[in-house]
């Protein structure tokens, strides 16, 4: 039986703009009361399916009758830089295939992103997070905390992680970026310099082998001819895109949330080991991925909704990650709590293969910056900090804090 939710009007368009830069809208809360499922118009004025049920989002994100192939008609893209750049190579390992490809390609990595593996890169995560505030403490106050800590961490991160020369971050910090740019040549030039630049490194660390996950897999595929190296150059690049940008974002949105919330800073700079537990809590609360796309490839009924095959369908991870399902008083950020099955990593086959090493990111940050920076707060007034937003991804472009 099909139960189309009522016809949706202009003010439900998606993406549903934040009112506060550091927590998804409270727009939500009027679908999540009308159903688990819902219709919003995209960009582009199709209509498709909005899962903001808790269950309802994590039965679908470990649905096999749902695609995350954007290739095929009726996959949702959030906005026209994002309809581009997945009809780029760049979906064409995990983040765009199903299973049973999905599973072979996922399973080569896996080995790089073991708990072990992550665990060892902690000392030097530590020593880049020190490196960042001993840098803003001798050359501040002020300090612009996206520029000076939220985006270099993670890009050191990753480069640790790939195997790949920090001092080469020219050549990708500003390409991985330039790919949502909205003028369609310029992301087309930053996709152009990633690919060159990943190549030339492939083909240097063929001849002069280095530790980290492509060197692992230049040793264990690339070498017997299980993988080219054109593959290879993907995934450098969707670690890259996937890691570097999402992580630098849930810091720079995740401290602006708590010095926001100052009662919560002083519980993190009070004990420490709260660390752990508050990312899962911050991880909810900024939401940072807020919608993510699928295409159903058969019928599904769903409680008491019926989606048809080829019909797009957007898990609302925002909106189920505010759900009482998962807390009991979701609008408070509480650091006292460890929400770990929130959906700001997915869910399913797909759930996010560098969440430990995002886990390990963030808890260095959320518990050094209050042990280190006791005094940190704002510069500026909280609503004169800018923000950018790309597909699913709100972005603040500064943060600048003093102390
Ligand atoms: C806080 C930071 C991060 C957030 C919020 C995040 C979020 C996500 C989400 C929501 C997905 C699922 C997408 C889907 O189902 O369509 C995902 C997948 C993925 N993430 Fe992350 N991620 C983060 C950090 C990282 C890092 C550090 C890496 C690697 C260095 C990474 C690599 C990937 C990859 C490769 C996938 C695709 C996995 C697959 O399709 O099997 N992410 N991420």
């Amino acid at each position: 039986m099909s139960t189309p939710a009522a016809a949706p009007d202009e003010s439900r368009s998606f993406p549903i703009g934040r009112q506060c830069p550091y927590r998804p809208s409270t727009g939500y809360d009027a679908f999540r009361a009308e159903g688990p499922l819902s219709r919003v118009r995209l960009y582009d004025g199709r209509e498709v399916w909005m899962v903001t049920g808790y269950a309802e989002a994590r039965a679908l994100l470990a649905d096999r009758r749902v695609s995350i192939n954007p290739r095929l008609d009726g996959f949702p893209a959030l906005s026209a830089e994002m309809a581009e750049l997945e009809s780029t190579g760049y979906t064409d390992v995990l983040i765009g295939v199903d299973p049973p490809l999905h599973t072979r390609q996922r399973a080569m990595l896996i080995p790089s992103f073991s708990v072990r593996r992550m665990n060892a890169l902690r000392p030097a995560i530590q020593d880049i997070v020190d490196q960042r505030v001993d840098a803003m403490l001798a050359a501040g106050p002020p300090a612009e905390l996206v520029a000076d800590f939220a985006l270099p961490v993670p890009s050191m991160a990753v480069c640790v992680l790939l195997g790949v020369p920090y001092e080469d971050r020219a050549a990708f910090e500003g390409p991985a970026r330039g790919l949502f740019d909205p003028d369609p040549d310029r992301a087309g030039e930053a996709m152009t310099s990633l690919t060159e630049y990943f190549g030339q490194l492939v083909r240097a660390k063929e001849r002069s082998p280095g530790t980290g996950l492509l060197d692992d897999l230049i040793a264990e595929q690339v070498r017997k001819g299980t993988l080219s190296r054109d593959e290879l150059v993907l995934y450098a690049m969707l670690m890259l895109i996937a890691g570097q940008d999402t992580t630098a974002n849930v810091i720079s949105l995740g401290t602006l949330a708590l010095l926001e919330h100052p009662d919560q800073f002083a519980k993190l700079r009070a004990d420490p080991d709260l660390a752990t537990g508050a990312v899962e809590e911050i991880m909810r609360y900024v939401s940072l991925i807020e919608a993510i796309s699928r295409v159903a490839l058969e019928d599904i009924d769903i409680s008491g909704h019926h989606i048809k095959a080829g019909e797009g369908v957007l898990i609302g991870a925002a909106a189920a990650n505010f759900s009482p399902a998962l807390v009991p008083t979701p609008d408070e950020l509480d650091v006292t709590r460890s929400p770990r099955h929130h959906l700001g990593f997915g869910f399913g086959v797909h759930q996010c293969i560098g969440q430990n090493l995002a886990r390990i990111e963030l808890e260095l940050a959320f518990r050094t910056l209050p042990q280190r920076m006791p005094n940190l707060r704002l510069a500026v007034p909280a609503d004169e900090i800018r923000t950018s937003v790309t597909g699913p991804m709100e972005r603040l472009t500064t943060l600048p804090v003093t102390w």
